[in-house]
């Protein structure tokens, strides 16, 4: 190497290193995001000022990524203000509003000049801002019938409603069209009546019917604390319904948006997301970074293990090269990938690639070549690899097989540590004998099942 190339390569504390490697982190996670769903749902008080200004530029850029943005405003400090100009109370009950005839015209002025302004953050495009060049078509309609609430506990509420249907099929065709769907929560009755609608039910029932990937609140805590105050980063609707009931640390909007977050992922929305809406980037950090910022709220645990498919290939094609680039793994092409790949089973943590394995059969020997035992290094010692390789294990029982072999130059004592003991080449089976590479000099290890 000479001296020009040296200087050439950046330390890694370099700040343009830092760059390349924050956007190689992401471009997994920009790839599986393209073309989904994302419905974000906020409340009045992130609809003007820093962070709406905030929620404008990450919207910008999601819809720049090729993320279909559906975004659902609330209005209640607006409508509270409304009310107040008017000389009128608000009125609650179970944290519901109670809409009468009066403050149903609070709330339809309140939530028209909410969503303009909303509409205007969205529409801005000048130079020296994140939104230069930019143009995002912002799109709205009569997508929601909504019915009243009615009589709880003798308390009429009104004007205050309940959605009945969301028209997604319209959704979706403005989605195709790359507009950014903007939904104020009012909706009408086929009476023609107008009822104010909950913003995180709307963005619940939106997030139903149009089939989103994520749906996001974002709210006034940093997602869901520990005992000691450390976030959750992730729980299932079942662990979500159990704090629910307990009650313990839930913030005003937590408390609203949670039962909606359980509901969402009960009923095929893939995530749901709770996210400060204090924190500049939330957005972006939460979808394009391995740690996050939030709780994510998932029907089921977010790791999941399967078999891989066709559709499989690029993704372990980035998650091998770098291992194959050092020697870790031996070079497989492409094109071997493609006609291997009902060979391998695959670890992925929300939508994600994050591991593979590959059980390679020699039936006539009664034995299998355990091969390409490989984890993304941001997810290592959470167990992976263990998971990865007692499914491998199990398929080689299934089909009868009694040997695993696995043959390794760096990570011999993994595999000791986990039942394998070291054998000589020659014991391999004859197929495999044939193509043992003696430069590479691995070592075989074998396991009886
Ligand atoms: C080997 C590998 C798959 C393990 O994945 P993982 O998800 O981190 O595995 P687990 O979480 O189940 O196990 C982690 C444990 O293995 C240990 N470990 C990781 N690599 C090791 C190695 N090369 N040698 C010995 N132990 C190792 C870790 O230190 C950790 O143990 P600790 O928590 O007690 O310190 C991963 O390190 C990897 O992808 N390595 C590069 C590819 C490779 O070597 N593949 C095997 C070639 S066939």
């Amino acid at each position: 190497m000479n001296a020009e190339s040296t200087s050439a390569v950046p330390a890694p504390d370099d700040p343009t290193s830092q760059f390349v490697a924050w956007v190689r982190g992401a471009a997994p996670y920009i790839h599986a995001f393209r073309g989904k769903t994302f419905v974000v749902g906020f409340g009045g008080e992130v609809a003007a000022g820093d962070r709406a200004q905030r929620l404008a530029y990450d919207c910008n850029l999601l819809a720049a990524l090729g993320i279909r943005l559906v975004l659902v405003h609330g209005a209640r400090p607006q409508i509270d203000v409304e009310l107040a100009r008017r000389g009128l109370a608000p009125r609650f009950h179970h944290g519901l509003r109670v809409t009468d005839a009066e403050a149903l015209e609070c709330v339809k002025a309140a939530m028209a000049v909410t969503r303009f302004e909303v509409e205007a953050l969205l529409s801005q495009g000048l130079p020296n801002t994140p939104m230069a060049g930019s143009y995002m078509r912002v799109t709205g309609g009569n997508f929601i019938t909504a019915r009243p609430v009615g009589v709880v506990d003798g308390v009429d509420y009104q004007y205050t409603g309940a959605v009945r249907k969301i028209v997604a099929e319209e959704i979706n065709a403005d989605l195709d069209q790359h507009n950014v769907v903007l939904i104020t929560p009012l909706g009408v009755s086929p009476a023609g009546e107008i009822f104010n609608l909950a913003m995180e039910e709307v963005a619940e029932a939106v997030a139903v019917a149009v089939k989103a990937e994520k749906l996001i609140y974002l709210c006034d805590a940093p997602g869901l604390l520990d005992a000691d105050g450390g976030l959750i980063e992730s729980v299932t609707a079942d662990e979500a319904q159990a704090r629910l009931a307990s009650g313990d640390g839930l913030t005003e909007d937590l408390g609203l948006f949670l039962p909606c977050a359980i509901r969402a992922v009960r009923r095929g929305v893939a995530r749901c997301h709770l996210i400060d809406h204090d924190k500049d980037g939330g957005l972006l950090l939460e979808f394009f970074t391995h740690a996050g910022v939030g709780t994510v709220v998932s029907r089921d645990p977010l790791f999941r293990l399967r078999e891989a498919t066709v559709d499989d290939v690029a993704a372990l094609v980035s998650l091998i090269t770098p291992m194959e680039a050092d020697g870790t793994l031996v070079r497989r092409g492409r094109e071997l990938l493609e006609q291997e790949i009902e060979r391998f089973t695959v670890v992925e943590h929300d939508g994600v690639l994050v591991g593979c394995a590959a059980l390679y059969p020699f039936s006539e020997d009664n034995a299998a070549e355990l091969a390409c035992l490989a984890v993304t290094p941001e997810y290592r010692r959470a167990g992976l690899g263990d998971q990865l390789l007692k499914r491998i294990e199990r398929r080689a029982r299934v089909q009868r097989l009694e040997r695993l072999f696995v043959l390794t130059t760096r990570t011999a004592h993994w595999f000791r540590e986990r039942g394998f003991s070291e054998i000589g080449p020659e014991a391999l089976p004859r197929k495999k004998r044939e193509l043992y590479n003696l430069q590479r000099r691995s070592k075989v290890f074998v396991k009886l099942l």
